[in-house]
């Protein structure tokens, strides 16, 4: 059947009920109004969202109704769907490295006034492309200076200091350079993302300390913004990832720059768990328990070769009630995708009913953030669509990728 998209279910199971002939991100808006609602009431600090984990029109509507009135964008592409979708939107511009057709685009056309810079080449390239820009009032512009820890090198999951960041002392020069030019004062980092570990932002804050009185007397008092970045984790059903909490009381914790506004940049934690792929089962080789499904790497699962990513999973007949394993047990599927391109699998096996064919569907839980953000269509394959349901079933009997 066709389902006309964003159609409205009740569960997951009556999009199923549907026989979706293509794959569904299954989105529950409640999920992201919890996830906001614990961020405004538990960060030290003002939040921003990263649109680059979820640009959905229907997920960033979420998020703005749920109270998010500030984005991290990182292109010309995103900051026109955020004036699109929400004229008076408090934009940053994180991308430390920018076109200067962006950056002109940002000031002029757009009411961006937040830009990242992680080198001496970017604050030339910014300063510069403003003044064509016609920008006249320098000192309402803020330049976050992003630095890293060079002795950090990140988690399991991403290292973001291979790619950006200045170390402290570069990052010292280039904030009395801004200072020089005219720029207010901002520092930034990032930690990584699914960062385990609540004490790194307390470091990395530490950090931001010193690289702001390494710049002279007087900087740390004049630095107006500190971004924490994002990195905060989701928590998988059976995962050990601490409570948002602990992270909330370690930036608390370190917060000692005055007057200096403290925000952050969740994408992850703010969507991942309000969505679920429903994708359906094209063949199941029982002999070598192959199980080729209609989205697959180069489609909602990019995200599975590079993080530790175990979702939750779960298996539908087609007519939406959800098969267990029967007397006849489960077995160790491996998970293939639809193109013809051998690495269109996932890494991790999956313990899943005996007894599954083709036709039958996969449900894969915590699956709303990086996955559409990355879709491509690879091999004519179609990227998933977005249902609304009213909610997403408790994960207790799931199976998970191992
Ligand atoms: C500048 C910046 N901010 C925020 C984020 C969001 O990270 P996460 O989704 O891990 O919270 C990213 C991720 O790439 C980023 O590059």
């Amino acid at each position: 059947m066709t389902l006309l998209f964003p159609s409205a279910f009740s569960r997951v199971a009556d999009v199923v009920k549907e026989s979706p002939a293509e794959p569904v991100l299954c989105f529950d808006p409640s999920r992201v109004r919890e996830n906001v609602d614990t961020f405004l009431a538990g960060f030290p600090g003002a939040v921003s969202w990263a649109i680059k984990s979820n640009p959905h029109p229907e997920v960033v509507r979420a998020v703005a109704m749920a109270g998010i009135n500030a984005f991290d964008v990182s292109s010309r592409g995103e900051i026109e769907q955020l004036r699109y979708q929400h004229p008076w939107a408090k934009l940053y511009f994180n991308h430390p490295i920018k076109s200067p057709e962006d950056i002109a685009y940002a000031y002029a056309a757009a009411g961006v006034r937040d830009f990242a810079v992680d080198h001496p080449g970017e604050i030339e390239k910014v300063h510069e492309s403003l003044k064509k820009a016609g920008a006249d009032k320098i000192a309402d512009v803020t330049l976050m200076v992003r630095f890293r820890d060079p002795s950090y090198r990140g988690n399991v999951n991403y290292d973001f200091g291979s790619k950006f960041g200045a170390a402290p002392d570069l990052a010292a020069e280039m904030l009395r350079d801004c200072e020089r030019r005219g720029f207010s004062l901002g520092l930034s980092f990032n930690p990584g993302s699914q960062e385990r570990d609540p004490n790194v932002y307390a470091r990395l804050m530490r950090l931001a300390r010193k690289v702001a009185a390494r710049a002279g007397e007087g900087v740390p008092q004049r630095i107006a913004k500190l971004s924490v970045g994002g990195g905060f984790p989701c928590r998988y059903p059976n995962g050990g990832e601490p409570a948002l909490q602990r992270y909330f009381e370690a930036v608390s914790d370190a917060s000692d720059f005055g007057d200096c506004l403290v925000y952050c940049e969740p994408g992850r934690s703010i969507v991942a768990d309000s969505v679920s792929v429903v994708a359906k089962i094209m063949l199941v080789k029982p002999e070598s328990g192959l199980l080729y499904l209609n989205d697959g790497f180069y489609g909602s699962f990019m995200e599975s070769k590079f993080v530790d990513f175990s979702p939750p999973v779960r298996a539908y007949t087609p007519r939406g009630a959800e098969i267990k394993a029967d007397s006849e047990g489960a077995a160790l599927y491996t998970i293939m995708g639809p193109t013809c391109d051998s690495i269109d699998q996932l890494p991790k096996q999956v313990r899943l009913p005996k007894i599954l064919k083709t036709g039958d569907y996969l449900e894969f839980g915590m699956m709303g953030a990086y996955s559409n953000a990355t879709a491509t269509q690879f091999n004519g394959f179609a990227r998933a669509r977005l249902a609304l349901v009213d909610s997403i079933a408790p994960w207790g009997s799931a199976s998970y990728a191992q």
